[in-house]
């Protein structure tokens, strides 16, 4: 087997990562791998278990009785835990709030690294995350840092959960991306930063369908063979 192409997305809470690195991989026919629902569906084992999530030592111990393991649907990623298929479970804004309050533990990013890296070396992938370019594959052939104005996120995530019927305020989504951002930038362990050799997109201005192909067009330059439709 050759050696796969990797491109890594990293980016705060609500820039479009998913939705941008969905599209691209359409586009090049490459395996999309969210690794952020693998935090969440460790973060849905907590909520159910009613572990404490300031406490490191319980949520270490209930690490070793979870089971991640992620197949596709349809090209969609379905991520299963402990055998329930959780995916959809685990968009909801606490599930989110909660995950990103566990991945400053070892324990549970430990537990997915080999996961994430794993995939990334069977298959070409696009993966998006916060830690993607500096630590889980920084041999990645293409890095992006992906961003937008906390407005703009809040805005996108506020349309995104009406969408899907689920009542909420903007303020308090602002709020909370503000927060998760704090907290993911300035955790110990693998916290979220622009790698230094990641392109930085910032899309706060930009439709989806500019940013992938600006995101394709990076890839190109860094070596991609992107046959054009
Ligand atoms: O991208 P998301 O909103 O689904 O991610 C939920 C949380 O999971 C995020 O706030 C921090 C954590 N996370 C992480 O620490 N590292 C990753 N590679 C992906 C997500």
């Amino acid at each position: 087997m050759g050696k796969t192409y990797n491109i890594a997305i990293d980016g705060p809470a609500g820039a479009g990562k998913s939705t941008i690195a969905k599209k691209v991989a359409e586009k090049l026919n490459f395996i999309y791998v969210d690794t952020g629902a693998m935090y969440r569906a460790m973060a849905l084992y907590f909520i159910r278990q009613g572990i404490n999530r300031e406490n490191e030592k319980e949520v270490e111990e209930a690490c070793g009785q979870i089971e991640i393991t992620i197949s596709y649907e349809n090209h969609s990623q379905q991520v299963i835990l402990n055998g329930e298929n959780v995916s959809e479970l685990i968009r909801r804004e606490e599930v989110g709030n909660m995950a990103s309050a566990v991945s400053v533990y070892k324990s549970v990013r430990d537990k997915l690294l080999l996961l994430q890296r794993d995939l990334a070396a069977k298959e070409n992938v696009i993966m998006d995350g916060r830690d993607i370019g500096t630590w889980v594959l920084p041999w990645a052939d293409t890095k992006i840092y992906l961003t937008a104005g906390s407005k703009v996120r809040a805005e996108r995530r506020y349309k995104e959960l009406e969408e899907k019927g689920i009542s909420c305020n903007i303020e308090e989504i602002e709020k909370d991306i503000i927060e998760r951002d704090r907290r993911d930038m300035t955790r110990e362990i693998a916290p979220l930063r622009q790698a230094d050799d990641a392109v930085l997109v910032d899309a706060s201005h930009m439709t989806i369908e500019e940013v992938a192909d600006r995101i394709m067009e990076i890839a190109a330059d860094h070596g991609l063979e992107v046959k054009k439709a």
